[in-house]
């Protein structure tokens, strides 16, 4: 059965292999990939993450009374830090500029490999967990939004 950790696990891994392109196009000084990629990799992380904090992250407090110090504080926290560097990428696309892309991509990654690990192997599972029978309508809406 498909639930929202594994739904939003595999959107991990499409952001992931869009964020491979974007790098390879920075790296070929490919610009019109890179604003193609880099934007697209851009919209789906951000949407990715209000999908967390907006949606699931909400029911997941709401059901455990896990908020502050709980493991989707710590998420939320990782979120912020990405926002600088993600401004910075944002730049490097319109800029066309290869090396600051790669630079800042880097320092992301950084905080979202970690990031995405903990959530797959700690938050999705006790959300599922937390959700229980609401899952399915809970997933519906997630895809309603439109990853
Ligand atoms: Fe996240
Ligand atoms: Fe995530």
């Amino acid at each position: 059965m498909e639930t929202i950790g594994i739904y939003m696990q595999r959107d991990h891994e499409l952001i992931d292999g869009i964020a491979e392109r974007a790098v390879a196009a920075a790296v070929a000084r490919d610009w019109a990939t890179l604003e193609r990629e880099g934007s697209e990799f851009l919209r789906r992380l951000r949407r990715h993450i209000e999908v967390e904090e907006d949606v699931l992250f909400p029911a997941f407090e709401q059901r455990t009374g896990m908020a502050a110090g709980g493991p989707s504080a710590q998420m939320r926290e990782e979120h912020e830090q990405m926002q600088p560097i993600l401004a910075q990428l944002e730049a490097a696309v319109s800029g066309h500029d290869g090396p600051a892309y790669g630079h800042a991509s880097r320092a992301l990654l950084d905080i979202l490999v970690p990031h995405n690990q903990k959530e797959e192997q700690m938050m999705y599972p006790m959300l599922d967990e937390a959700l229980g029978a609401d899952g399915p309508a809970l997933l519906s809406d997630v895809k309603a939004m439109a990853l």
